[in-house]
């Protein structure tokens, strides 16, 4: 049907196109790293943003050793966040996620990574600018 033809396109194509894979300098102030593993399966995520100097996201990248399904998660986290805030991007739940890639429930916690990887990234983020400006 035609549910089953969107999840296949859009979990597919953003595995075998991803958007913004690579690395950003981890120690550029307006850096931020988030670096998560999933327990149940062993897959790892890194997921970077960039802000500019009135703290919107404008750029991300992420590296995923996992499942496709991690992958495409990650890889569709990277276009969501774009724009936003930190505070609106810790904001995102992998349930937005999920439901945009159609995942089906047994890989629920391949998004659960993407969503602690933007977390774990704005935090760390958070902390440097914290830091910088005490
Ligand atoms: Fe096999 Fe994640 S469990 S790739
Ligand atoms: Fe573990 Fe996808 S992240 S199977």
């Amino acid at each position: 049907g035609v549910a089953r033809r969107l999840y296949h396109e859009k979990v597919v194509d953003h595995y075998e196109n991803p958007r913004n894979v690579g690395s950003l300098d981890k120690n550029d102030k307006y850096v931020g790293t988030g670096l998560v593993g999933a327990p149940a399966c062993g897959d790892v995520m890194k997921l970077q943003i960039r802000v500019d100097e009135t703290g919107k996201i404008v750029e991300s990248r992420f590296k995923t050793f996992g499942c496709g399904s991690a992958i495409a998660s990650s890889s569709y986290a990277t276009e969501l966040i774009r724009g936003k805030t930190l505070e609106e991007a810790s904001k995102i739940k992998n349930k937005e996620i999920a439901e945009e890639l159609k995942l089906p429930p047994v890989k629920l916690h391949c998004s659960m990574l993407a969503e602690d990887a933007i977390k774990a990234a704005v935090k760390d983020l958070q902390k440097k600018m914290g830091a910088s400006s005490a």
